[in-house]
């Protein structure tokens, strides 16, 4: 049976700060951050965008009346996740009017979160042919202001359908991973912003990588010129080209041109949006399927998934007949262009603000917010959702605001 992504949607909030200008109010030269991390844009959550509702709004792109009915699981990958016991998948599952008979979990492993939900997804529906599994990943990256990490923050989720007979892609053969205790990325419990030691994370990135393409080749037999591009984790675009650096002299001139410009095409919406976690593997993903108009159906592309702590993992999908008649690209094109810029010292403000955490109650402005799904506000300790699209909670929110 084939097994793999049958739809692919994404979301990133409306606000987005320029890097030229973030390096010139942090008195770094432009170029450090534009060439080399390799961002352009970071997108910026408001206050009315958490994990959930931007996964909702990845999820809403793509899901129609069928998929609805047949999802009996949801598994949601996220390292910023906003409770300790309740899953972010429970949320989105009723925003979006799933079937009830349906699971929903979350899963958290720093940034591999969405993989490993990849690979449960593959094994319920190895079980369950007929069933369609909704796999989430949405982050939003916070590291702080005026900190080393800060270049590299973003905000955004890739919701995917997973089933049989996949639409767009299909996973292929073993798997290649492993798990080693690692302190380069991690966030207590207690913390909004995470805790890095930056140089470490990008050495082990490019060990795990090299180690897991080794077990690979073991396994599989397969070489760099199998492939015909490999997307991979990107906490910011030059990471990845690093790690792929590191293991091109295995093959041809060749090999290296495609995968180099395969790379640079894969990291075209990642560099626009910034580090969204456990979704940037599934970014720089749809941002190679949707830029690269030559990729062929049969096309074998090989997915590096890291997650500081530490967890990796390498496997592959090939290209399905006619993939491209099941891409949004130009939805995608259209919310890059519509996105408002923000100046430094506004993104300053909005990254300060918070929610009560007294239990006082909280409304916010969600028609400044053009998404569907939106945080309206908290009460008790509970976050309030408003769907725009289907008009869950709308009224309530209608009726504060009359008030
Ligand atoms: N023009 C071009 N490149 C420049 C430059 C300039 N004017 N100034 C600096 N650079 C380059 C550096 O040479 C370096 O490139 P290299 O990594 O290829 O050597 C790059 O810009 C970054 O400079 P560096 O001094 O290492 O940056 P930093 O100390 O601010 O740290 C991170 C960068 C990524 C470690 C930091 O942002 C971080 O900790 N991020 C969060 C953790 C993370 O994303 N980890 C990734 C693995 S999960």
């Amino acid at each position: 049976m084939e097994i793999g992504i049958d739809k692919i949607g994404f979301y990133t909030p409306h606000l987005y700060v320029d890097m030229n200008k973030l390096a010139y109010e942090r008195n770094v030269e432009p170029e450090k951050f534009t060439i080399g991390i390799g961002q352009e844009k970071m997108a910026i959550a408001p206050l009315t965008q958490d994990p959930v509702t931007m996964a909702a709004n990845a999820a809403l792109e793509i899901l129609d009346e069928e998929d609805k009915e047949k999802i009996d699981f949801v598994l949601f990958g996220t390292e910023s996740g906003i409770d300790q016991s309740k899953s972010a998948a429970v949320y989105v599952h009723r925003l979006l009017g799933l079937n009830a008979q349906a699971r929903a979990v979350e899963v958290k492993q720093a940034c591999y979160g969405a993989t490993a939900a990849i690979q449960m997804a593959k094994g319920h529906i190895a079980l369950n042919p007929e069933s369609r599994v909704l796999v989430l990943g949405s982050d939003i990256a916070r590291y702080g202001l005026n900190t080393g990490g800060e270049a590299t923050q973003g905000a955004g989720a890739i919701a995917m359908v997973v089933s049989k007979d996949p639409s767009i892609m299909v996973f292929e053969g073993p798997s290649a991973y492993l798990t080693d205790d690692v302190m380069d990325f991690w966030r207590p419990a207690y913390s909004g912003e995470a805790f890095v030691d930056g140089k470490l994370s990008n050495e082990q990135y490019i060990a795990f990588f090299s180690r897991a393409w080794d077990q690979y080749k073991a396994k599989t037999g397969l070489e760099l010129a199998d492939f015909d591009a490999f997307s991979f984790h990107l906490p910011y675009t030059k990471m990845g080209k690093k790690a792929l650096k590191a293991v091109l002299d295995e093959g041809s001139e060749a090999d290296s041109e495609r995968l180099l410009a395969n790379h640079q095409i894969g990291a075209i919406y990642n560099r626009n949006v910034g580090n969204i976690y456990t979704a940037s593997l599934y970014l720089s993903l749809l941002s190679l399927l949707e830029q690269n108009e030559d990729l062929q159906d049969g096309s074998r592309i090989g997915l590096f998934s890291y997650g500081s702590g530490a967890v990796g993992e390498l496997f592959a999908g090939r290209l399905k007949n006619g993939y491209r008649e099941h891409l949004h690209v130009e939805r995608h094109r259209e919310l890059f262009a519509t996105r408002k810029e923000v100046t430094v010292s506004e993104y300053e403000e909005i990254f300060q603000e918070t929610l009560p955490t007294d239990g006082s109650r909280l409304e916010l402005d969600i028609h400044q917010d053009p998404a569907n799904v939106c945080l309206s506000g908290i009460e008790g300790h509970a976050r309030q959702y408003v769907n725009k699209a289907s008009g869950i909670r709308e009224e309530k929110v209608a009726a504060h605001v009359e008030r």
